[in-house]
Formats: structure tokens, C-alpha cells, sequence
């Protein structure tokens, strides 16, 4: 097929349809397993799995995993994958890291959580400090846990109420970040959603990425506790921030002292020292979840010395005598001894510079790979690399903020990419069309994919 003598054009949505039904029939007859225990599981949780985000996979029922070793996973009927989805990023340096797994079963042989330090948090506070440059730190449970935490803080010495969210964002499990433009430009709730009790017009301002005026706008209202923002949104396909943004943004959140938290739970795949770093974004704030201790719930959450003395100027350390208090945030098992083990290892023997290397360096071909074949199928998409993470989306050109991206989002055909992927042994994270490439991941395992997916734009152009 030559491209040169074809114009770019979308996939035919009907053809998408019945080959996504061909891919379900296909999907069930090789899953049968994996169907009994699922509609056992219906019998007892909440849309049949322990958490609700399992459902959402392009397949009639989940995938029962019985190991997952490496990118080597294997389910219960006996298939197996190379996984690219990496427990969408949760397990983005592999599964069962040999370090971290002895590291692990070392601490809970020896007690796992005593609400006391251990000798490991001092090696890994000064390792934070090393990597990211911000001056104290906290531990938290999950990274929604650390944006609700750090939220809470930024509203405590700022006395301001609201939080300023990027349109299309995901930031985690976080009430005041579920908003969206609407058609007409307005904001308003996500989809599906349930408002709940607080109104978004209350704690929320809401503005496209890259739009430094937009922001300007609302920052100068004066009513902004914080800026909540990934560096690079990874969340609605990725849309990357252009030229002085990131510089623009530090300015005005300085000018209007609205302090700047930065997520990089996913843009860690950037560098060992994550996106900020290695941009020379300097945030007030910083928050990493996910992927920090091998698989365990742990995410950190970082602050300049300037934060922090606004911090106890509004909340002293608590002293012996005073009357009890709980402070308002952090959960038991934060900062445990458990934690801190993991999160050592993972810094020292996993996220290390020469794993990037070589991560970084097969998502390159990753990315050539995928490019080519979108190339050859003349299709109008494109694909992004932040670091070892891989993104195609449905748009010739990089969108500039979230509204533009959620417009190439197509669901019933990322449904069916990614169930062609999966009975040909290629996972994929369901949210996304992303592939991270981690240290275990081969050569050999970037083809066939490229390969897999090549063959699936075949079926779609044919
Ligand atoms: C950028 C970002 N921040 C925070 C979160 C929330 O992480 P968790 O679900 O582990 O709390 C996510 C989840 O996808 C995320 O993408």
C-alpha cells in the first residue's frame, strides 16, 4: 500500500462496530474461565470486580490474572501477554521486581507498620530532596490521597477556596477536580459524575491548557487557593505544553501568590527526576503516586521550605501536652515502615538513571514503530512520547489543550484496537492508547506489538 497515493482518512465507524463484535466473540471463546469466575463475582461486588476502574477494560468481562512477572502476565485460562499497561502505570517498572519484592517481604517479616519511623525514611527523604529539589516531604496512601491532602494545605495558608484544574484533566479521586467545558464554553460536572455535595461554582476554576490569558483571568479573581496540574496531560490523551507555557504559568501563579502543585504520577516516565526537573519547572508543591514502591499503595507529596513555613505558621508542630489533635490530614498506614522499604528499593534498584536509558530507548522504537504503520494505513493520527510512555490519538497534529484532544477521543474504536491487541496477547491500559516500555520490556516485545497493531489497521482500512 502507498501512502503517497492515498489522502488521510478515518476509519468507517460501521466497519469498526462489526469488527469489534468479531473481537468479542473471539475474546469469549478464549476466555471461558475468567467468564465463570466473573459472573460468580457479580454475585458479590459492585459491577462484579473489588474496584469499579477493572470493568472498564474493552473486553464482555475482565481478565482473571493468575501471574504477572516482568511485562510477562498470564490469566487464568492459560493466555498470556506481553503487558504494556503495567497496572495502568501503577506497575510502570514491572511487575514482581526482584529487589523490591525481597525489600517488601524483608520489612513484613519484621513488622510492616508501628506509626514510628524507621532507619529507611532517612535514606529516602534525602533521596527525594536529591531528586526532586523541594525541601520537605510527606508520605500518603495513593496519589488522590496526596492532591487532597496538598489541596487542603494550599486552601489552610492561603485562606482561599478554590483550585484551579486544567479542562480535561484527571487528577485523581479529588471532588473539586471533576469538571469539564461543556458545549457553550461553561463549566460543569464531569460526565457520570454525581455532583455530591459541594458545588463545583464554590471550588473549582476551571481553564484549557496553554491558555496563560484564561488563566490570568481567573487567577486575578483572588479567590485561588492553588493551581493543581499534571506538567504534560497525560489523561485525555497527551497534550503536551507549548512553548513558554510552563514559564508563563510559574509567573502569574507567583504574581497572584497562588502556590503551584505539579502531579507527575504519570509524567515520572519522563526521568528519573520526573517531567519538572528536567524542564526547569519549579512547583511549590509536587506529588508522585502509583509507581514509587513496587506495587504497594504509596505516594509522596513534596514542598519548598517557603510552603512549609507557611504551613506551621498556620499549624504548629504538635508538642507533648497540647490537647489532642488530629491535624486533618494523613492516613494510618502512611509512611510506614512497609512504605519505606519499598519506596527504597524502587529508588535505588528500579527508577535508577540506567533503567531510563534503556526504557526510554525502546520507546523510541515503540514510537517509530507505531508511527510507521499509522503512516503506511494513511490514517489522520499521531503518536507522543514523554520519556518511556507511548500515546497515539485520533488527531493529525498534537492538540493544544483538553477540549481539542477529548474531541479525537473515539471509544468504540480505541474498544476495538485494543481487544485486537488483547487476544493477540498485547495488553493495554483501557483508559488509554498507551504503552509504557519498562526495564523488562524486550526488543522482541516492542515488534510484535508494532506488528499486532499494524495488522489491526489493516483489518480497519481494508
Ligand atoms: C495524574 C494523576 N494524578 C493522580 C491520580 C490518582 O492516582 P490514584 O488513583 O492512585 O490515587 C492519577 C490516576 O490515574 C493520575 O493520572
Amino acid at each position: 500500500m502507498s501512502s503517497k497515493s492515498r489522502t488521510l482518512k478515518a476509519p468507517d465507524m460501521d466497519r469498526v462496530s462489526s469488527l469489534l463484535s468479531a473481537e468479542s466473540k473471539r475474546f469469549v471463546s478464549s476466555h471461558p474461565v475468567s467468564k465463570k469466575l466473573h459472573q460468580q463475582n457479580l454475585k458479590q461486588w459492585m459491577y462484579g470486580v473489588p474496584l469499579h476502574w477493572m470493568s472498564h477494560w474493552p473486553t464482555p468481562y475482565p481478565v482473571y490474572v493468575r501471574t504477572a512477572i516482568g511485562t510477562s502476565l498470564l490469566d487464568v485460562d492459560g493466555n498470556k501477554y506481553i503487558d504494556f499497561a503495567l497496572g495502568d502505570t501503577g506497575a510502570m517498572f514491572g511487575h514482581a521486581q526482584v529487589s523490591v519484592v525481597r525489600a517488601i517481604s524483608d520489612r513484613l517479616a519484621r513488622g510492616s507498620t508501628m506509626m514510628l519511623p524507621t532507619e529507611d525514611s532517612l535514606w529516602v527523604g534525602k533521596e527525594l530532596q536529591r531528586r526532586f529539589k523541594l525541601r520537605f516531604w510527606q508520605v500518603a496512601t495513593s496519589a488522590s490521597e496526596a492532591n487532597r491532602t496538598v489541596i487542603r494545605l494550599c486552601r489552610m495558608i492561603t485562606r482561599r477556596k478554590k483550585v484551579l484544574v486544567f479542562n480535561g484533566s484527571y487528577l485523581g479521586s479529588v471532588e473539586e477536580t471533576f469538571a469539564e467545558l461543556d458545549r457553550s464554553g461553561k463549566m460543569a460536572q464531569k460526565n457520570r459524575i454525581y455532583p455530591n455535595a459541594m458545588s463545583l461554582k464554590d471550588t473549582t476554576r476551571l481553564v484549557e491548557f496553554n491558555d496563560l490569558k484564561g488563566i490570568e483571568n481567573e487567577l486575578s479573581k483572588g479567590d485561588t487557593a492553588c493551581v493543581l496540574t499534571e506538567p504534560i496531560m497525560t489523561n485525555i490523551g497527551m497534550v503536551p505544553p507549548m512553548k513558554g507555557f510552563h514559564e508563563g504559568l510559574r509567573l502569574l501563579t507567583r504574581r497572584y501568590d497562588v502556590p503551584l502543585i505539579i502531579d507527575e504520577t504519570h509524567s515520572i516516565s519522563a526521568g528519573s527526576s520526573g517531567f519538572s526537573v528536567a524542564n526547569g519547572i519549579k512547583p511549590d508543591f509536587f506529588v508522585l503516586g502509583k509507581s514509587i514502591a513496587g506495587g504497594i499503595p504509596v505516594a509522596i507529596f513534596g514542598m519548598s521550605e517557603a510552603m512549609f513555613k507557611r504551613i506551621r505558621a498556620s499549624l504548629p508542630e504538635f508538642s507533648p501536652g497540647d490537647p489532642p489533635s488530629t491535624f486533618g490530614f494523613g492516613s494510618t498506614l502512611s509512611g510506614s515502615a512497609l512504605q519505606m522499604a519499598a519506596i527504597r528499593s524502587t529508588l535505588s534498584n528500579v527508577m535508577t538513571d540506567s533503567n531510563y536509558r534503556r526504557m526510554i530507548s525502546g520507546a523510541r522504537k515503540l514510537e517509530a514503530g507505531i508511527n510507521k504503520a499509522i503512516r503506511r494505513h494513511c490514517l489522520p493520527w499521531h503518536v507522543t512520547r514523554i520519556g518511556m510512555r507511548v500515546e497515539y490519538l485520533f488527531m493529525p497534529r498534537k492538540p493544544r489543550n483538553g477540549g481539542e484532544a477529548k474531541k479525537a477521543r473515539n471509544g468504540r474504536l480505541e474498544a476495538f484496537l485494543h481487544l485486537y491487541c488483547l487476544n493477540r496477547g498485547i495488553l493495554l491500559s483501557p483508559f488509554h492508547n498507551m504503552a509504557i516500555v519498562c526495564p523488562d520490556t524486550k526488543l522482541d516485545d516492542i515488534e510484535t506489538y508494532t506488528n499486532v497493531f499494524s495488522d489491526s489497521l489493516d483489518e480497519l482500512v481494508r
